[in-house]
């Protein structure tokens, strides 16, 4: 049954390819000083990051530059930026560029004024945002993980081997986002597929669990087919302005909170996925896709009728002549050659994982109880020695 909620996205979206023009509007809105972040340098090269900043330059902006946000970024990067916001008393972070500059982003907007450790406040203990926040604005550059759209933010602290996220409210989300498709066209391949999975396990760990026959069901199925048929298109021609749209914008959909209104959650994949990240540093998207047929085999017998469902209706299979554990098993198979077609790691050790790390990793494992089971820490362990 649909639960009760409230639902409300304070996130607005100019979406397109001139949705740039968008962002002198948006600036208006706050005040003079600026502190833009941005990763690598793949916005210096594909010609944004000169875009952006004569945009601030033309709005009259104060411009404080924040780059080298790394991908996964780091606890050291946080503090670091904290320091610029803080001494600039900046009024908005521009995020410019993937998940982890809009993760990052969002993490500095409720750090910058903590008076506590922010690491210690907001990832390992939970709290909740009691002290001031700088709004944030996305310009996205790599889809996949919805940040652009949703609160979420996850840190990771090499030294004492954690990833963790924290699901920040509607008032840390980003007031606005620029989201270009043709942005994506230079992402180099294994990050594209890494996104499009991150993507789709996004609303598996949505869609596996409850046993109700739930509006956002067929919602969830939707998004995965678009998915599928995009990434498909996308593999074949990365500059298909239809497949990266579709891809960009149901990425958004996949992770704004809307899936999860009503409805229990699973998020187990994530939760293993991140602490292999925290012992590897591996991209986000692989270490989902490195451990997910080993964990939904493992917990399919306990949702037998919904994997039985998306083998149907996801995956078309013919349900004919089959009982729900073939038609699960089918659905399985069916989504293990999809991800062999778009070339994600389909095991732990590719992404750098050894038997040594395997205690550290379960013991890094948050063990959430939305899903169809469970887990033990035992169970952890048996699904990475699957996933080896
Ligand atoms: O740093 P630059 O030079 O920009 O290069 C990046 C980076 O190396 C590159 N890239 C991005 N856009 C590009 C591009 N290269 C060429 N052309 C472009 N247009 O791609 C690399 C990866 O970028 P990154 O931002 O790290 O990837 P992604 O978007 O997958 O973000 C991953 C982070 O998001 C977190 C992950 O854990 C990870 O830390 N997640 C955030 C979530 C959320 N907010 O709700 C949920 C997710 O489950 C996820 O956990
Ligand atoms: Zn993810």
């Amino acid at each position: 049954m649909l639960g009760n909620f409230t639902y409300c996205n304070p996130t607005r979206v100019h979406f397109g390819e001139k949705a740039l023009e968008a962002l002198s509007g948006e600036l208006a809105g706050y005040g003079g000083k600026v502190l833009l972040a941005y990763g690598g340098g793949s916005i210096k090269k594909s010609g944004l990051y000169q875009q952006v900043v004569d945009i601030l330059n033309r709005c009259g902006k104060e411009v404080f530059e924040l780059p080298g946000v790394m991908p996964n970024p780091t606890v050291e990067k946080l503090y670091e930026g904290c320091r610029i916001a803080r001494e600039h008393d900046v009024d908005l972070i521009l995020a410019v560029g993937g998940g982890s500059v809009c993760d990052y982003a969002k993490a500095l907007s409720v750090s910058a004024w903590c008076a506590q450790d922010p690491w210690e406040k907001y990832y390992l203990r939970m709290e909740d945002v009691d002290n001031r926040i700088i709004p944030v604005g996305c310009v996205l550059t790599m889809v996949g993980t919805g940040s652009e759209m949703n609160g979420g933010s996850v840190i990771t602290n090499h030294r004492q081997k954690r990833k963790i996220g924290h699901v920040f409210g509607s008032n840390v989300m980003p007031k606005f986002t620029i989201l270009n498709p043709t942005y994506t066209f230079t992402v180099p391949m294994k990050q594209m597929v890494a996104g499009i999975y991150d993507a789709f396990n996004h609303i598996c760990e949505q869609y596996f669990s409850g046993t109700d026959d739930n509006t956002t069901d067929y919602i969830a199925e939707g998004l995965m087919k678009s998915l599928i048929v995009s990434s498909r298109a996308a593999l074949r021609n990365p500059e298909d302005y239809e497949a990266r749209s579709n891809i960009m914008w149901a990425a958004t959909w996949a992770l704004n909170t809307l899936l999860a209104m009503g409805k229990s959650t699973d998020w187990e994949v994530h939760m293993i996925g991140q602490s292999i990240g925290a012992y590897t540093d591996a991209t986000h998207g692989m270490t989902l896709s490195a451990v997910s047929l080993a964990y939904y085999r493992f917990i399919m017998e306990y949702g037998l009728p919904k994997f039985a469902r998306f083998a149907v209706n996801v995956w078309g299979v013919d349900p004919r002549g089959k009982d729900d554990r073939a038609l699960a098993q089918a659905g399985l198979e069916a989504m293990e050659a999809w991800m062999k077609e778009l070339g994600v790691a389909m095991n732990i050790r590719d992404l750098g994982v050894t038997e040594d790390m395997l205690e550290g990793i379960a013991d890094g494992t948050f063990l959430l109880s939305g899903g169809y089971r469970e887990l033990t820490r035992a169970d952890v362990i048996q699904i990475l020695k699957a996933s080896m």
